[in-house]
């Protein structure tokens, strides 16, 4: 998932895939036009973009999901960072997964920034893993399979930051020597509310940064202990630094949330660090009953621990995320 401003899209590599393709001629005697459209509407109506957006792509082809593009690549402006958000979770979870794509596709987005989404986990171990998984990544392309085998704190997350610095090698963004700002490591039972990050992170430092919410769950101080495993941030430059330091390869084995501040204090890193209190915590029903939870909050950045269904809904409910919803004779929800 790609989400820039309004819009949300597939990442370029999804468009390098080869479909039958009609003759160049026909393709610039198609877009051109619509393109032309496109801009015009751009500037009359900026709210409907995505709509506008999902009529132009569905004439692109036909296995890319309805609301996604790069079109509007050349009118955007220079995003205020780039994210890459990685939800860490396992092959078979494919209704969490399933959930997580509805939500965040229907979260409305203001701030300026470009964050893509993908789904993380290790080598597929089963027959079907490996039929449904290729499916949903030929309709989505949203996953990343690293090469481990499943685990929580025996390297994944390792595993996961440091193979980045390859996997997106040559992907810089334009005039840019990096192809994210930021990354972001998190669960499959967290809650992000993209737009509340992206504007708390937009006057935060670029480098050297490490921010989260801070362990233990009363402390207000981010220089000691460590971030919450719930969702953290690193700034590219310490992405570098983790896939390439020795002292951090040497110890991967532990819970990693803690693994990582410990890496940073002893590689004497980090010297930007925020914590995002109170707009993340813990769902306010989690249980078994922990100090990281309270009520929710209208600023919210990210809930945890939203374990089941219905703390979702409770979750989605009250940041407002069904009130789009219109009334029609072909449902009834009440
Ligand atoms: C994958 O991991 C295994 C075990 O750690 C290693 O032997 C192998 O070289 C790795 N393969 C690649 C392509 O990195
Ligand atoms: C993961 O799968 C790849 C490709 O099948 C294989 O080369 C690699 O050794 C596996 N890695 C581990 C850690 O099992
Ligand atoms: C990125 O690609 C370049 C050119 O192929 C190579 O020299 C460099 O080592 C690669 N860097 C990483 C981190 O893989
Ligand atoms: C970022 O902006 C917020 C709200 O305007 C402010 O409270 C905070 O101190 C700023 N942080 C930095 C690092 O400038
Ligand atoms: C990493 O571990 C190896 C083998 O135990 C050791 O020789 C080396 O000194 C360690 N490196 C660092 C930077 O700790
Ligand atoms: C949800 O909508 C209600 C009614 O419009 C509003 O009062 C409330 O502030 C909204 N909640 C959030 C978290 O935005």
């Amino acid at each position: 998932m790609t989400f820039e401003g309004h819009h949300f899209g597939l990442p370029p590599p999804a468009m390098g895939r080869s479909y039958p393709k009609p003759f160049p001629s026909i393709i610039s005697l198609i877009l051109i036009p619509l393109a032309l459209l496109a801009l015009i509407y751009l500037f009359l109506y900026p709210k409907d973009l995505e709509l506008q957006y999902s009529l132009v792509v569905t004439t692109c082809g036909p296995s890319l999901p309805p609301s996604s593009s790069n079109f509007i690549g050349p009118v955007t402006p220079k995003p205020d960072f780039r994210l890459l958000i990685g939800i860490l979770t396992r092959a078979d979870l494919y209704e969490r997964r399933h959930l997580l794509r509805l939500v965040y596709s229907l979260q409305p987005r203001l701030a300026t920034a470009h964050i893509d989404i993908r789904f993380v986990f290790c080598n597929l171990t089963k027959e079907d893993q490996r039929v449904i998984v290729a499916l949903e990544i030929l309709r989505y392309d949203d996953i990343i399979i690293l090469n481990c085998t499943e685990n929580m704190d025996n390297g994944k997350t390792y595993t996961y930051f440091s193979s980045l610095p390859e996997l997106f090698n040559g992907t810089d963004a334009a005039g840019d020597d990096r192809p994210y700002d930021y990354v972001m490591k998190t669960d499959d039972d967290t809650y992000l509310i993209l737009d509340n990050l992206a504007v708390s992170l937009k006057n935060k430092s670029r480098e050297d940064m490490y921010y989260g919410f801070v362990l233990p769950c009363v402390s207000m101080d981010p220089f000691h202990d460590y971030m919450s495993g719930m969702g953290y941030i690193l700034s590219w430059d310490l992405i570098e630094w983790i896939s390439t330091s020795e002292m951090v390869r040497n110890r991967t084995v532990g819970p990693e949330d803690r693994l990582t501040a410990e890496w940073l204090r002893d590689g004497n890193k980090a010297k930007n660090r925020y914590t995002a209190k109170p707009a993340m915590y813990d769902h306010p029903d989690s249980q078994p009953r922990s100090f990281c939870r309270h009520e929710f909050v209208p600023h919210t950045i990210l809930v945890h621990k939203v374990k089941n269904n219905l703390n979702w809904a409770r979750t989605l409910k009250y940041f407002n995320a069904t009130d789009g919803l219109k009334p029609s004779k072909f449902y009834h929800i009440s």
